[in-house]
C-alpha cells in the first residue's frame, strides 16, 4: 500500500483503502504504522503500543481514542496522551492528508 520512504511526504494509496474498517496497518520504510479513522478524521500512529509493545491494530478505536488491547490504555487521537493511571509516554502520531489522489503521509 505505501511507497518505499522513510520521512517526508509519503503517498498511501487511495482515499478508500480503509473499506469498512477504522484501523489499517501499513508499513512505511522500516516503520510499521497504524492508520486510524476516527470519524472523519483519519491520522497515523505508531502500530506497537509505547506501554510492552502490543498490536495496536488488534484494537478499536471510539471517541477519539485509540485502546490497546493487551492492557486497556487509550491514546488520545489529538496528542497521543495515554488515560489516566498509566506513567509511559505518548503515542506518536503522523498527520494523513486526504487528498483527491488519495492519503498522503507526513512524517517528520
Ligand atoms: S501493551 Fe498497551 S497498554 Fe500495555
Amino acid at each position: 500500500m505505501a511507497e518505499p520512504g522513510c520521512a517526508g511526504r509519503i503517498h498511501l494509496g487511495p482515499a478508500d483503502a480503509f473499506g469498512d474498517r477504522a484501523l489499517v496497518p501499513v508499513t512505511v520504510g522500516r516503520r510499521s504504522l497504524l492508520l486510524v479513522r476516527d470519524g472523519e478524521r483519519i491520522v497515523a500512529t505508531e502500530r506497537a503500543c509505547p506501554h510492552e509493545g502490543a498490536d495496536l491494530s488488534l484494537g478499536r478505536c471510539g471517541g477519539g481514542r485509540l485502546h490497546c488491547p493487551r492492557h486497556l490504555a487509550s491514546f488520545n487521537l489529538r496528542d497521543g496522551s495515554v488515560s489516566p493511571g498509566w506513567s509511559f509516554r505518548p503515542l506518536r502520531l503522523f498527520a494523513v492528508e486526504v487528498a483527491p489522489d488519495g492519503l498522503w503521509l507526513t512524517l517528520g
